[in-house]
């Protein structure tokens, strides 16, 4: 393998010193990009175009052509591992996931096999490994899963939910089918992350897209202790360098303390946290990435710029910021407008590392 040019990211993931605040986008390939939508309409859909490496890969390197990133993110999806326990996944036009069979009872559960990361989700692995070698060593690869909270709550729900009724109805009602589920996950994305990284992913993500809707207790019990849990098994270190975690809540920024204590290597952040107050908290322990709103990116040229500068100045002086979005960058974003936040991230920052 070559040497890695550019390791901002890696490094200030560990909180070690760098020349200029690395910076990527949360879903950074995308339908924003006319590139993006063009292979896409040749994969025929979206699970087509995650399930053939060639066009992943392509797809992965597009915003990289575009726009300065110190990282790469591999192309796929966190519905990846309940597709594979054959829950019967389709994305309508428009309107999000779908499972054909949602998971209701404890023998649903039981009835899950716990997916071998080389058979069933071979095209994940071979995807990694091909953005891996046409990388060249450029930037790093991040790989990445969903939280088993996260997860559970398409599986429950058979796809996207603003209420979240049933897995409510199933966390308090029937707490036992849910740990079940929840349990079996966690084993499922840890044997699937660390598949990853023997592939090739160099920074391993876990997206908890939403712990946020839970209560206290309920996020300890229900999310973050089955994260801890995953966090525990995975593999740190691979081709004799650290594989930092990254563990992202949104709307987890009361909790920052206690995800901390998972033994992550750093936290991704949503816009509504304050960093300076974060970095207080939890910054002598582990990496802040974020945090700017992705509407920020409607913004004129001069508007991003002045956020950027906002935030660099929040987080201020010395290590262990990742500059990124609080979420993902939304599907009409003019493309012209990434430079000017990606730019502006390296150019203000330099001062901020001398
Ligand atoms: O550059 C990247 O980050 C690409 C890799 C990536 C995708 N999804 C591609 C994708 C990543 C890291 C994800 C994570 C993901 N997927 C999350 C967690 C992060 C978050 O956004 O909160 C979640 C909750 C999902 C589940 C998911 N996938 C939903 C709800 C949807 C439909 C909503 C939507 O945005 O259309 C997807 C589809 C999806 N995943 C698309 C992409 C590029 C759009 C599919 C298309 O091309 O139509």
């Amino acid at each position: 393998m070559q040497p890695l040019v550019n390791d901002r990211y890696l490094r200030a993931l560990l909180r070690q010193p760098v020349d200029e605040t690395p910076v990527w986008m949360m879903r950074q390939a995308g339908r924003y990009l006319p590139e993006y939508r063009d292979v896409r309409t040749q994969a025929g859909d979206f699970m087509s175009l995650c399930r053939n490496p060639e066009l992943a890969c392509e797809v992965t390197l597009q915003p990289l052509r575009r726009y300065a990133l110190d990282a790469a993110i591999l192309f796929s999806d966190i519905l990846t591992i309940p597709d594979a326990m054959g829950l019967g996944l389709t994305f309508g036009q428009g309107e999000g996931p779908r499972f054909a069979r949602p998971v209701t009872c404890l023998r649903d559960v039981q009835q899950l096999p716990v997916p071998d990361p080389e058979d069933e989700l071979r095209y994940v692995m071979d995807a990694v490994r091909t953005i891996r070698s046409a990388l060249q060593g450029k930037v790093p690869l991040i790989g990445f899963a969903g939280s088993p909270w996260t997860l559970a709550t398409y599986m429950v729900e058979g796809g996207s939910s603003k209420t979240f009724t049933r897995i409510k109805q199933m966390m308090v009602r029937e707490p036992e089918i849910l740990h079940a589920l929840l349990a079996k996950l966690a084993d499922s994305v840890c044997l699937y992350l660390n598949a990853q990284v023997a592939a090739g992913a160099q920074s391993l993500m876990i997206f908890d897209t939403w712990g946020g809707v839970l209560s206290t207790p309920a996020y300890r019990a229900f999310s973050l202790d089955y994260m801890a849990r995953i966090v525990a098994g995975l593999t740190r270190e691979s081709e004799g360098r650290p594989v930092p975690v990254t563990l992202f809540t949104k709307n987890g920024g009361q909790w920052l303390e206690a995800i901390a204590d998972t033994g992550c290597d750093a936290i991704g952040l949503d816009w509504t946290v304050d960093l300076a107050d974060a970095r207080r908290r939890v910054g002598h322990r582990v990496a802040l990435q974020g945090n700017m709103d992705p509407a920020m990116l409607y913004a004129s040229a001069s508007g991003i710029e002045q956020e950027v500068a906002r935030i660099l100045a929040e987080f201020g002086p010395g290590n262990g910021h990742v500059f990124n979005l609080g979420h993902g960058i939304a599907q009409d974003v003019d493309p012209a407008q990434p430079t000017h936040f990606v730019d502006a991230v390296h150019r203000l920052s330099r001062p901020y590392h001398r």
